[in-house]
């Protein structure tokens, strides 16, 4: 098992070491290389039937849920059609909206989540064609859909989902791309652009890894925290919940991400002296001002004690006056930023799991692909 681990201490920092590859590895193939085109043959579905499409609906659990709803916001950005996220367990069972035209889309790494599959079936049996986002080969949901879009993150072993996480992220995203490409809308120079970032992405990822042993210290240090809060803003939100998610399962913290703009609404309330909070911050580069209002929120939780510690792009100074610690991630679109910022979460939930002397790799309560409904 040691080898298998690679020298790290445990599959799931492994895992998250291997996530550049796992990213590159779902991109290989998929672009052609004359054109610079999307080319996803493989998925089995006709271009005609992709073009009827007019709605989408992203069934998933747990991790795979929260990688849907990151996606939302770049599809629906690059193709306006409306995208909507649900927990599968709770999809099957409330008269789900769905017909002919609707493209469900089932995220699952394990391919064998009982609760995913049910939906699967729920869907197929209304008439949606369902297309599986699925990371093992020959699993039940691809083999049930109507269509395949297969991430190559490689065997997870770790119960929680990391390079799994980044792998989900990138094929939603060829598929978004992809299906904006097919409609001819007026994105297409944007979805070249955003093919080139995604590119330079793995490289990216390997800089944050490369530069995390202030994390782990924080993590060591912070190993006896009670509850820790995640603020994040747009595709910072479920970026947000995947780092509170993350805490919970691997180092039994109490941890909720809230979207920052909630703040106000209730949950600076639990705002008390010396209260960890995490801010995942837009790019100050990025439309509609939502860095100065997120930058705001990182001023109210400091002024009521909160510990702030914030994931900002490189250059952005702006935090610093309100940041008790500032983590730094290299500079890209804000679409793709998630799969830059959840790594240093992933690494702090790791660490302090690992300072606390729990098994990182099989968390209590919990297993890898809940086979039961
Ligand atoms: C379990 C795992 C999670 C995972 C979820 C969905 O709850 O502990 O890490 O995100 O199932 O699994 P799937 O294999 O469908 O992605």
């Amino acid at each position: 098992a040691a080898a298998e681990k690679g020298g790290f201490p445990s599959f799931m920092a492994k895992e998250i070491h291997d996530q550049p590859k796992a990213i590159a590895d779902t991109l290989l193939g998929r672009v052609e290389e004359s054109t610079g085109r999307l080319q996803l043959d493989e998925m089995k579905i006709s271009e005609a039937e992709l073009r009827t499409i007019d709605k989408m609906i992203v069934i998933a659990c747990g991790t795979a849920a929260y990688a849907g709803q990151v996606a939302k916001y770049a599809i629906e950005h690059w193709c306006r059609v409306p995208v909507e996220v649900e927990l599968a367990h709770e999809f099957r069972y409330r008269d789900p909206v769905v017909s002919e035209r609707t493209l469900v889309v089932a995220i699952s790494q394990s391919g064998e989540t009982m609760d995913t599959i049910m939906a699967v079936r729920h869907a197929r049996e209304q008439g949606a064609k369902v297309l599986a986002i699925c990371n093992t080969n020959g699993s039940t949901i691809p083999r049930e859909s109507d269509a395949v879009l297969y991430t190559h993150a490689g065997p997870e072993i770790a119960v929680a989902s990391t390079k799994a996480f980044l792998a989900q992220i990138t094929a939603c995203y060829l598929l978004g791309l992809f299906l904006a490409q097919l409609r001819g809308n007026k994105f297409s120079d944007e979805v070249a652009e955003v093919l080139a970032q995604l590119h330079e992405i793995p490289g990216q990822v390997q800089q944050v890894l490369d530069g995390l042993e202030q994390v782990r210290e924080i993590a060591r240090y912070m190993a006896d925290t009670r509850s820790v809060l995640f603020l994040g803003r747009h595709v910072g939100y479920p970026v947000a919940m995947e780092g509170a998610l993350k805490l919970k399962e691997l180092a039994y913290i109490h941890a909720e991400g809230f979207a920052a703009g909630e703040l106000k609404h209730g949950p600076i309330a639990l705002i008390e002296p010396g209260q960890p909070v995490f801010v995942v911050v837009p790019s100050p580069r990025g439309r509609d001002s939502l860095h100065s209002k997120v930058v705001s929120n990182i001023q109210e939780v400091r002024a009521r004690g909160a510990r702030t510690l914030v994931i900002a792009e490189e250059g952005d100074t702006a935090v610093e006056p309100y940041a008790d610690v500032v983590i730094r991630v290299p500079r890209t679109s804000t679409l793709l930023s998630p799969l830059l910022a959840v790594v240093p979460l992933q690494v702090f939930a790791c660490e302090l799991a690992a300072a606390k002397g729990l098994d990182v790799d099989q968390p209590r309560n919990l297993a890898k692909s809940v086979t039961v409904e």
